[in-house]
């Protein structure tokens, strides 16, 4: 069943995060929708921009479909990653998204407002739910290269929700796109989270930048040709802390990357005259699924798939 981020917040606020994640091809989505259903957890299926043109967005939107025929007991909404106002409206209007993220965090304060709020106007009006970003991550955002991130400061952060109407609000508390985070000695600011809460309680945050890129994953990665110098993530030990201040969503989409270049390098390494692309296709999607699984459990998500459907069912707005 399809429902909206928002909804899937008002059951996971300050208790645990709802894990969001990239898709780009049936595999991912095989594997995404086995490990919620094993680990019984709602979830959030993201496409970015790159995600639409890669095949064509129709063929996403068929495999969610799919999916969900196969798998008809899944909770999940269907999100927009990092849109423009013109891809956010592309998707309120198809009808098939119950959430979008609006990324005009790169443009100045007033400006990222005004985006935001001609988008929330829009997609408020079919029940669509509303992510905004606020602050400037390090790493890679789609096109835009953030060099000199900037950290969200709650007192805009305050102003710019109620200005905006957002349902959601994605924050820069030190994370960063990719499988190259916290070069120096970085971690998650929490102190900006909790001043956050305390001028908006209840109101959900998203950590964005969230994966973890395990060193035995990518040790396997580099000794089956790959040559992955100094990655580094999220402390998954951090994932509980942030939800209880208020983090809902927590995205991951470098840490999926990880598993199939492993699960593919290890597969022709260990099999050079293979040329059946099917037997690590499979083993990707049974990996895919456990890793899920595994990160479901560390958000808390795991086991509130019957919480999230009564909530649902009973007429969550
Ligand atoms: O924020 C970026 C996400 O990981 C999506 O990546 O734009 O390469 O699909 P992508
Ligand atoms: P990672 O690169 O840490 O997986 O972050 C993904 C993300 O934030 C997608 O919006
Ligand atoms: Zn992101």
């Amino acid at each position: 069943m399809i429902v909206t981020t928002k909804q899937l917040f008002e059951v996971a606020y300050g208790e645990f995060a709802v894990g969001a994640y990239n898709i780009n091809n049936a595999e991912q989505t095989m594997g995404l929708f086995r490990g919620n259903i094993d680990s019984q957890a709602p979830f959030i299926i993201q496409i970015s921009r790159g995600a639409r043109g890669y095949t064509d967005k129709s063929f996403l939107e068929g495999m969610i479909r799919a999916a969900g025929d196969l798998f008809p007991e899944a909770i999940f909404a269907v999100h927009l990653d990092h849109g423009t106002e013109e891809v956010c409206y592309e998707c309120i209007d198809s009808g098939f998204y119950s959430s979008v993220m609006i990324d005009a965090s790169h443009e100045e304060f007033e400006e990222n407002i005004a985006i935001t709020k001609r988008v929330v106007d829009r997609a408020h009006e079919k029940n669509v739910s509303v992510e905004a970003e606020l602050g400037m991550l390090g790493g890679v955002e789609e096109d835009v290269v953030g060099e000199n991130p900037c950290l969200t400061d709650p007192e805009e952060a305050e102003e710019f929700i109620d200005r905006t109407g957002c349902d959601s609000l994605a924050c820069a508390i030190g994370t960063s796109h990719g499988a190259y985070k916290f070069s120096g000695t970085q971690g998650i600011h929490f102190d900006i989270l909790d001043e956050i809460k305390a001028r908006k309680p209840g109101f959900p945050l998203v950590m964005h930048g969230s994966s973890s890129v395990p060193p035995e994953e990518v040790a396997r990665i580099n000794e089956a040709g790959g040559k992955l110098i100094g990655a580094a993530g999220v402390n998954t030990a951090e994932y509980l802390p942030a939800a209880k201040r208020g983090v809902c969503k927590v995205n991951i989409d470098t840490d999926g990357r990880l598993v199939w270049t492993r699960v593919h390098r290890e597969h022709f390494r260990d099999n050079p005259e293979d040329i059946d692309f099917r037997a690590p296709g499979r083993k990707y999607m049974d990996e895919y699924a456990a890793f899920i699984a595994s990160r479901n459990e560390l958000l808390g998500s795991a086991g509130q798939l019957e919480a999230a459907r009564k909530h649902v069912t009973n007429g969550g707005a």
